[in-house]
């Protein structure tokens, strides 16, 4: 299915060779491929609970996460390949100007949990069973605050349903954001959902991340300009 239309950049600076080596020699042990059934025994050890990061930019929610959780299986979705990249790198250990080495592996502290799709996760969708995710996360998505781009939004209806049809009963999706027209846009978009409740009680709950949180690249740029994210949790009910 290739009839959706991607807005953002697929490529972008230059990736130095220790990293080329990381897309051509390691993703390919770790990637999804279009039609692969997804099941639990995706992963290299055996998992309890699954968890689906959209647009996981450099990956540093996504490894560190996953670490704190080996019992967890983590797909990771993203389209840019310095992000996908740089993932790869976090969990290797091999940085741009590392000496390149024959056999790529995780680092010595982590567990074979992260699978990876490198395109656009809409069309993964159709591959997943209902039901079988336990937790998504969707962390400061591309804003496109212009109206007139608003149907490039992530959060819509369309794709509001096939994460209610991905996610199990009781599951999560939280939503980061720290830009005041999507975060107003998903509070609407999710409320005119009946499938998902907001499980906030005070404003503590929205203001501030969930307990065992891993700080993203955009996350902090937004600190360090002056925006407060917003950390807007959904039940799957
Ligand atoms: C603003 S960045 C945020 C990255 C990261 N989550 C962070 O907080 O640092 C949004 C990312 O989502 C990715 N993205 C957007 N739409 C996507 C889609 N449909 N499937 C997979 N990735 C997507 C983009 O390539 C981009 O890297």
């Amino acid at each position: 299915m290739d009839d959706f239309k991607f807005f953002g950049r697929r490529k972008g600076r230059k990736i130095r060779k220790a990293k080329t080596s990381l897309l051509e020699q390691f993703l390919p042990q770790l990637e999804i491929s279009t039609q692969q059934p997804i099941s639990h025994n995706l992963f290299g050890v055996p998992v309890k609970k699954i968890c689906l990061e959209i647009g996981f930019g450099g990956g540093e929610h996504l490894a560190g996460f996953s670490l704190l959780h080996p019992e967890t299986g983590f797909i990771g979705a993203e389209v840019f390949q310095n992000g996908i990249a740089n993932l790869l790198s976090l969990i290797t250990g091999i940085k741009q100007n590392s000496e390149i080495v024959e056999k790529i592996k995780l680092l010595p502290d982590r567990v074979d949990n992260i699978r990876i799709y490198s395109d656009d996760v809409r069309k993964l969708f159709s591959q997943i069973p209902d039901g079988f995710v336990d937790q998504v996360f969707l962390l400061f998505p591309d804003p496109w605050p212009k109206n007139r781009h608003a149907s490039r939004r992530f959060v819509n209806p369309d794709n509001i349903a096939e994460l209610a049809r991905i996610i199990k009963k009781d599951g999560t999706l939280l939503i980061a954001t720290d830009h005041p027209v999507y975060k107003r846009w998903t509070l609407r978009q999710m409320h005119d959902c009946p499938d998902f409740i907001w499980t906030a009680r005070t404003s503590n709950d929205w203001r501030n991340p969930p307990a065992d949180w891993v700080e993203t690249k955009y996350q902090l740029k937004a600190l360090k300009e002056g925006r407060r994210p917003v950390f807007l949790e959904y039940k799957r009910i």
